[in-house]
């Protein structure tokens, strides 16, 4: 399903991306542009990190506060 149609960026896109190490939406923005055009997929694609990072059990990072970019 897609989370930023603007963009053309799907949910499967976005967790792998967070398996990847992003962990925020200024690292989805950076590889994806994601809410970059209308905006409206900001809070959705929140979402998907949070719940990425949960269900991977990899919420530590991400409860620290970490705005980490692993990702080149
Ligand atoms: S839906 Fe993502 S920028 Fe419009």
């Amino acid at each position: 399903m897609y989370v930023c149609i603007c963009n053309q960026v799907n949910e499967r896109t976005i967790a792998e991306a967070v398996r990847s190490g992003a962990r925020s939406l200024d690292c989805l923005l950076q590889q994806f542009d994601i809410a970059t055009c209308c905006g409206k997929c900001a809070d959705d694609a929140r979402r998907v990190i949070e719940n990425t990072l949960v269900s991977d059990n990899m919420q530590a990072g991400y409860d620290l506060g970490r705005d980490a970019c692993a990702v080149a």
